[in-house]
């Protein structure tokens, strides 16, 4: 038995107590302290645990990068209760074997639910449909698929894996990233990377896969999930298609909320990742984006990578940055200090909308007695400084290095069960 003593649901209205009991939330209000645990959340914040779509593992395969094991502790400091580990390890998690490792070691770890992602097709070659079928129906219960990083460039194949997803009541998320428009890209398409020398990324190959998957859904009637947004055009391709009744959702990432390319002038690879930093232009048009719902929630793609893959010229450097530990901070600063969300808003982004779009029944629930105590406290008023040698990650590849964040995670609970204090892992 857990009690939380004085936290501000939603950071809405007096502080309450909230009694945690068997994994599910009791009862809420004045309650009186006995002998439980307490935990003191005089001037936190109480929000549903946070849920990420998009994280990568690395196991198996890299596990040199991170581990399920480091992952979901750099997970519980960040917030999360839930996550969703991406396909494109080594090998590959098209078959359900690996999906089924990756689920049984999330078990076991225990800090954070582990929730396998599947391939779409064989090896991410996006040629031949992978066994959605097999992994849905394994121990892990597969309900999401992707080939992210790489896009399911061939219309074909990206119009049967909708059409089987539908029959499977599961959900296809693309890496939106026309091939042929990015051979040997190395940044956003524009003026600092013509400047830098670097080739570009254009936006048109990441909205004309968004605008050809809207049709195509909404053509086979099955659902789309687009991973990281990251232009003003593809905000305005998916408001076309919400607008028209396609069934699409959307996330965008801290970093392309709070970054752009301007950053790449020292050339440091820190900043690459995949689709690159934008223009200012995009940043802006992505946070209204996500204040209006045209996108629908935040997903970090925390990708670690290792210093030999990253410490290295910029062209033979990896693409990705890690995320879990400094989404919320990344959100509380691009979104809820310029006043584009309050707390509703960051609960909906990081908990409600991520567990709905995957259909995940225990997460994302209301603040309420009967719930499952799946639950975050934020400092909103104190401050932290980002140093990638201290995170819980494996690899330390972090933008943020030495940047001064608000916002500060003091607990995290899965189903009743502490998983971080105070910036621990609590086991
Ligand atoms: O930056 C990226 N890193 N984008 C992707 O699509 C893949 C990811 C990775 O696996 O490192
Ligand atoms: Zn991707």
């Amino acid at each position: 038995m857990t009690l939380i003593k004085g936290a501000v649901m939603y950071g809405e209205g007096d502080p309450v107590d909230i009694l945690v009991e068997d994994g599910q939330i009791s009862d809420i209000g004045n309650l009186k302290s006995d002998d439980r645990t307490v935990i003191d959340a005089q001037g936190l914040i109480a929000l549903p645990g946070f849920v990420d779509l998009h994280t990568h593992l690395r196991e198996p395969g890299r596990e040199d990068t991170e581990t399920v094991e480091t992952g979901s502790a750099a997970a519980a400091l960040g917030g999360y209760t839930a996550v969703f580990a991406m396909a494109n390890t080594d090998p590959v998690a098209d078959n359900p074997v690996v999906v089924e490792h990756v689920w049984r070691r999330g078990r076991e770890v225990a800090l954070v639910d582990v929730h396998p992602i599947g391939a779409v097709t064989v090896g991410l070659k996006g040629e031949r449909l992978a066994e959605l079928g097999a992994m849905a129906r394994s121990n892990a219960n597969v309900r999401i698929f992707s080939d992210d990083g790489m896009c399911v460039a061939d219309p074909l194949i990206m119009r049967r894996a909708l059409e089987y997803s539908r029959g499977l009541d599961v959900l296809i998320a693309q890496h939106a990233e026309e091939p042929r428009l990015t051979v040997g890209a190395q940044a956003h398409e524009g003026e600092t990377a013509a400047r830098l020398g670097l080739a570009g990324w254009p936006a048109a190959a990441e909205e004309s896969i968004v605008a050809r998957d809207c049709l195509l859904a909404g053509h086979v009637g099955a659902r789309l999930h687009v991973c990281h947004v990251s232009t003003a055009g593809t905000a305005d391709v998916l408001r076309w298609a919400k607008a028209r009744g396609t069934q699409v959702s959307a996330e965008v990432t801290p970093h392309h909320l709070l970054l752009d390319d301007d950053r790449l002038n020292t050339y440091d690879p820190v900043n690459k990742v995949n689709p690159p930093l934008r223009a200012i232009s995009d940043t802006k048009a992505l946070r209204e984006a996500l204040a209006e719902g045209v996108i629908d929630c935040v997903a970090t793609d925390h990708a670690p990578h290792a210093p030999q893959d990253k410490d290295c010229e910029w062209s033979a450097a990896r693409p990705g940055m890690l995320g879990l530990q400094t989404a919320l901070s990344v959100v509380i600063q691009t979104m809820v200090q310029p006043g584009l969300l309050d707390w509703r808003g960051v609960a909906r982004v990081m908990s409600e909308r991520p567990a709905e779009i995957a259909g995940l029944p225990d997460h994302g629930r209301p603040i309420a007695v009967g719930e499952p105590a799946n639950l975050v406290l934020v400092d909103p008023k104190a401050t932290w400084t980002v140093n990638g040698a201290e995170l819980a990650s494996l690899a330390s590849n972090t933008p943020y290095e030495g940047m001064e964040f608000p916002g500060v995670v003091k607990a995290t609970l899965l189903r009743g069960k502490v998983t971080a204090r105070d910036g621990k892992v609590a086991r």
